[in-house]
């Protein structure tokens, strides 16, 4: 038995079923490559893998998960206008996603720039879920390839940071049609408000859920030198805004990770 069968995910989605059309497979390499060869599957395709053998990850990394302990899958959305348009689209994506966790029960969960799904914790945040967006265009028009990968229960090996499962923000034995659902019911609202009115007006909901406002952090970005500074959140567009000692700035890419709690003093 497969973990997602599609008959059981379409009674889940009751009157959204229609938006959307599933594929499930027992494994692939990726679910967001093998939704990008797909270039004439609908808007609303989801492509969901129990196993991935080559997942990818945000700037070139890859992204390990095991069958029993994880939701993988992409959802492709087209949009009319140009690229530049979508800005922020991935931050909103995280907010449908805790949206999402935060209806079914889901406890402590919060977004870190750009798009990472911690679990809030006195010893440290953890990553409970990651979201890759690709984008391609033609003429008038662009499509989203949406990747996501939550962890149901939190991995083993070696990570890159400290990681956390559903189980550990009150969701423990989530069914995955259920979470599944909840999650691409959530996408499907937010990404109607995205396509009308841009990330402004997702951007307060994504405040809310900041969980590093004004800390001190470290940008990491391979084209720049580090950067410290506090984290004042996210403009519009959503850049990040960071308080340096040479003043407010925006920006664009990068990671974040924060610093020991030194009194940072700007004049
Ligand atoms: C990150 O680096 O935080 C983003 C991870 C995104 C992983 C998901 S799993 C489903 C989809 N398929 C992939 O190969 N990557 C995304």
């Amino acid at each position: 038995m497969p973990l997602i069968d599609p008959i059981l995910l379409q009674a889940c989605l009751g009157e959204l079923a229609g938006r959307f059309v599933v594929d499930a497979l027992a494994v692939c390499d990726s679910t967001s490559s093998e939704l990008l060869r797909r270039a004439a599957a609908p808007s609303g395709m989801v492509v969901v893998a129990d196993r991935q053998t080559a997942g990818r990850g945000r700037r070139g990394r890859s992204w390990l998960s095991a069958p029993e302990n994880s939701l993988t899958f992409s959802l492709l959305w087209r949009f009319a206008g140009s690229p530049a348009r979508l800005g922020g689209l991935s931050l909103a994506v995280g907010v449908a996603l805790v949206r999402a966790l935060e209806s079914l029960g889901g406890q402590g969960i919060g977004l870190k720039w750009p798009n990472d799904v911690l679990l809030a914790a006195a010893d440290g945040d953890a990553k409970l879920a990651g979201i890759l967006v690709e984008l391609a265009s033609s003429r008038d028009r662009c499509q989203a390839v949406i990747g996501i990968g939550l962890n149901l229960a939190p991995p083993v090996g070696q990570l890159a940071q400290p990681a956390a499962g559903l189980d550990q923000a009150g969701l423990p034995g989530i069914d995955r049609h259920t979470l599944l659902a909840a999650i691409l019911g959530q996408l499907a609202a937010i990404l109607d408000h995205f396509a009308q009115s841009g990330f402004a007006a997702v951007r307060a909901d994504w405040q809310c859920r900041h969980l590093w406002q004004d800390r001190p952090v470290q940008l990491v970005d391979a084209a720049a030198a580090p950067l410290t500074g506090l984290c004042r959140g996210v403009d519009d567009d959503g850049a990040l805004l960071l308080e340096t000692a040479s003043g407010l700035q925006r920006i664009v890419s990068g990671d974040l990770s924060l610093r020991p709690a030194v009194q940072m003093v700007f004049e």
